[in-house]
């Protein structure tokens, strides 16, 4: 199943059980929000979620796209993305949790052809606030999951400090080769797929907690995760949400086609993505704000293409429009490959002048190339030049 027919079935199936479909919207929230970006589906539904009549009624789904910053370091590996879709349903204030795991689990095995056998979930394990999730343990035995009762760091959904919020219950596919080990909280190789919230709680500023009058749920699923399971990829990335940028970077730059290191491909193909879609969404890379996020992606791509090839002549202009265009089709924004173009070739400018600066201050500061963390600092604060950058430079200036 490609990401369309995924993204189809998921909207009947739930359009089908009286949910209305909602336009998944753009990455910046609305004017007043203190965060700078979309971070889950249930984000542009915050009102409704305290209680605010929605005018498309109380069963919902839909497609948002979404950014987080806080998987950053991980993306690289299989299954982490800056930015990627989130499918989602809610019931404001209608049904309950059991049910929604119980749609939950026939979608993914009915119409998914994902196996029981192969799926584990879990719940909120209590803490010292709030008791055990057991309604919702016991629905996952019932419905024959395996659950592992997990605390609040990983069962505790939250958009931020204050807001709804409330104990959240997951399920996980295996991703490993042989038969399924271990629980989500001991192997990695089981991978979270799908949040059932169940938001029954306004937190205040001073950390306390009130129970909603409306209690809704909030479910989000990570649309590039589900297409990777329903058909057994590797990855992420060896899905067709990412069709037009594998082969058009390795094409470019041969020395990223090495299949025993993926991670600086996988890395620059994220931000490339991801900051396509930013731009797309009207941000411009500047040094604050949602602005530095972009800038950020971009020079991180750029660091990683230089280290895979410091003397390539090619360029961010050198790659072909399809990636701008089919990836804007995927996001469903209008996609405007000239305008990405410019903004990509201007922050390449500033990244290679930033280089050069970086070389000539470095082998003036630091001729010995011994750098402490105070050291390294500094150079990020005050001249802008990233870690990694620095590391390469200084290994590069070392070895003559
Ligand atoms: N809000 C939850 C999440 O982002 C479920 O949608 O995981």
């Amino acid at each position: 199943m490609n990401s369309s027919q995924i993204i189809a079935t998921f909207g009947e199936f739930f359009e089908r059980r009286g949910h209305r479909c909602i336009d998944g919207g753009s990455l910046l929230p609305p004017p007043g929000d203190p965060v700078l970006f979309t971070t889950s589906g249930m984000h542009p539904l915050t009102p409704y979620l305290e209680g605010k009549r929605h005018p498309l009624g109380r069963r919902l789904t839909g497609l948002q796209r979404c950014l987080r910053t806080t998987d950053l370091t991980e993306v690289g590996d299989s299954t982490h993305l800056t930015v990627f879709q989130m499918l989602g349903s809610w019931s404001l204030g209608d049904y309950d949790g059991p049910q929604s795991q119980r749609f939950g689990l026939e979608l993914l095995h009915d119409h998914f052809g994902l196996r029981p056998e192969l799926l584990h979930a879990t719940a909120f394990g209590g803490n010292a606030q709030i008791g055990p999730d057991t309604t919702a343990a016991e629905t996952w035995a019932d419905l024959g999951l395996p659950v592992e009762l997990l605390g609040e760091e990983d069962n505790w959904w939250s958009n931020g400090p204050t807001g709804p919020c409330g104990p959240d219950s997951e399920i996980f596919a295996w991703t490993g080769t042989g038969p399924p080990e271990g629980s989500p909280g001991t192997d990695e190789r089981w991978l979270e797929l799908w949040n059932h919230v169940t938001l029954r709680y306004e937190r205040h500023p001073d950390g306390s907690l009130t129970p909603l009058t409306q209690r809704s749920v909030d479910t989000g699923m990570g649309l590039e995760r589900l297409v990777m399971v329903a058909n057994r990829a590797p990855s992420v990335f060896d899905t067709d949400a990412f069709a037009p940028w594998l082969p058009a970077l390795p094409a470019l730059w041969p020395q990223l086609a090495d299949p025993e290191h993926p991670r600086p491909l996988r890395i620059i193909t994220d931000h490339l993505r991801s900051s396509v879609v930013v731009i797309g969404d009207g941000v411009r890379p500047v040094p604050t704000g949602r602005g530095y996020v972009l800038r950020r992606l971009l020079r991180g791509a750029l660091t990683e293409l230089w280290r895979a090839d410091p003397g390539s002549p090619l360029t961010l202009g050198d790659l072909p429009p399809e990636v701008v265009t089919e990836t804007a089709d995927q996001f469903r924004q209008p996609g405007e490959p000239a305008e990405v173009r410019s903004v990509l070739l201007a922050e390449e400018r500033r990244f290679r002048q930033l280089l050069s600066r970086g070389r000539s201050l470095l082998a003036r500061l630091y001729p010995s190339g011994s750098l402490t963390e105070a050291d390294y600092q500094y150079l990020h604060d005050t001249h802008g030049l990233p870690r990694e950058l620095v590391t390469d430079v200084l290994t590069r200036m070392l070895a003559g």
